[in-house]
């Protein structure tokens, strides 16, 4: 099939692009690039640099490839900037996300796969979570993404449009050849392995009196490798129906536990301060990710804790500066 990714520079769309072309899959990256890196961009994938809100480009893009489905990555996603930038993040993830569909309705594309966040629950009341629980989001990075999950269910009653929204936990790790690499950089496993390399002098905890078993939040980290298969078999699902999968493990692993993790894979020390809580963190989260092994026959092949943050380290190592500095 002829894929259009959606933010396919990025740290999780560049996998997503890899697993495509492994899949067979003809794939067009449709970047910005105000995250993305061109150097993240599969050898064999066409790129186009655009906006999400040109609608215009996009639905050109689309006719010109012959596009039978969109992979959408192109959010904007971090919780402690959207609780201070709500705007940002309304207009991007929702007002780009309206122009997006408006070009896949008016180039008759009506199959996609959305990736969402298990911010979409908020705190819940107990783990793992399953899809049928509370959607009560913390913060305006999750309550633009569950308004963008709505928008999918209207448009696909109305217009036809079949769509697989994929809940990602915390993706981390990296490929042989793709990694994270953010700027600024807020996600804990690539810091930690800042400050195992010497590049920083210690690593936050932010906050230890957490109800969890050591205080410190806990959270369900999978392989990015792992997260990128599912939306393979999310296109192919595409086929029969439109659906919700959380994408995660099912195994929570704490803030303190990434650490101790961490010094052991890299065998260096990694001094800690116990900093102030970040607002808008849930305390744990942890999928059920039961309906995704069910129906897709999705499985976590390589998203053991230590095998992740041994990958991320030898992309770190490989990529000291990133990609491109
Ligand atoms: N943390 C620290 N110190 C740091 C960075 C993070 O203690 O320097 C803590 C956070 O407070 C949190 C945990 O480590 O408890 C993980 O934080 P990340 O920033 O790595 O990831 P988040 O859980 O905040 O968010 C990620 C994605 C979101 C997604 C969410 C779903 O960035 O898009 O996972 O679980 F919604």
């Amino acid at each position: 099939m002829n894929i259009l990714v959606l933010g396919g520079a990025g740290f999780i769309g560049s996998v997503v692009v890899e697993q495509l072309l492994v899949a067979g899959h003809k794939v067009v990256v449709f970047d910005n690039l105000s995250q993305g890196h061109l150097l993240a961009i599969a050898e064999n994938a066409s790129f186009v640099r655009g906006e999400m809100a040109d609608g215009e480009l996009l639905c050109e893009t689309m006719q010109q490839h012959a596009i039978a489905a969109v992979i959408h990555l192109a959010g904007l996603s971090l919780v402690g900037e959207s609780v201070i930038r709500p705007q940002k993040y309304f207009a991007t993830n929702v007002g780009g996300g309206i122009a997006l569909l408006d070009a896949m309705l008016t180039a008759g594309v009506k199959k996609i796969v959305f990736s969402s966040t298990a911010a979409v629950y908020g705190a819940p009341d107990s783990v793992p979570i399953p899809e049928d629980a509370k959607l009560c989001p913390l913060n305006p990075y999750g309550e633009s993404k569950l308004t963008f999950e709505k928008m999918l269910h209207w448009y696909s009653q109305a217009y036809g449009l079949r769509y697989v929204s994929l809940r990602y936990f915390n993706a981390a790790g990296a490929s042989e050849q793709f990694g994270e690499d953010h700027d600024p950089e807020t996600h804990l496993i690539p810091n930690v392995l800042r400050v195992a390399a010497g590049k920083a002098s210690h690593i936050g905890i932010f906050g230890d009196g957490y109800p969890t078993a050591d205080g410190t939040c806990v959270r369900d980290y999978i392989h990015v490798s792992d997260l990128a298969i599912a939306h393979v078999l999310a296109l192919d699902l595409l086929e029969q129906k439109s659906d919700v999968y959380n994408l995660g493990v099912g195994t929570g692993h704490s803030v303190a536990e990434v650490i101790e993790t961490a010094k052991r894979v890299t065998n260096r020390p990694i001094p800690t301060i116990v900093s102030p809580r970040r607002v808008g963190d849930p305390p744990i989260l942890v999928a059920s990710s039961e309906k995704i092994a069910r129906e897709l026959g999705w499985k976590p092949l390589c998203s053991d804790l230590e095998q992740l943050i041994e990958s991320a380290w030898r992309w770190y190592l490989s990529h000291p500066n990133g990609y491109d500095k």
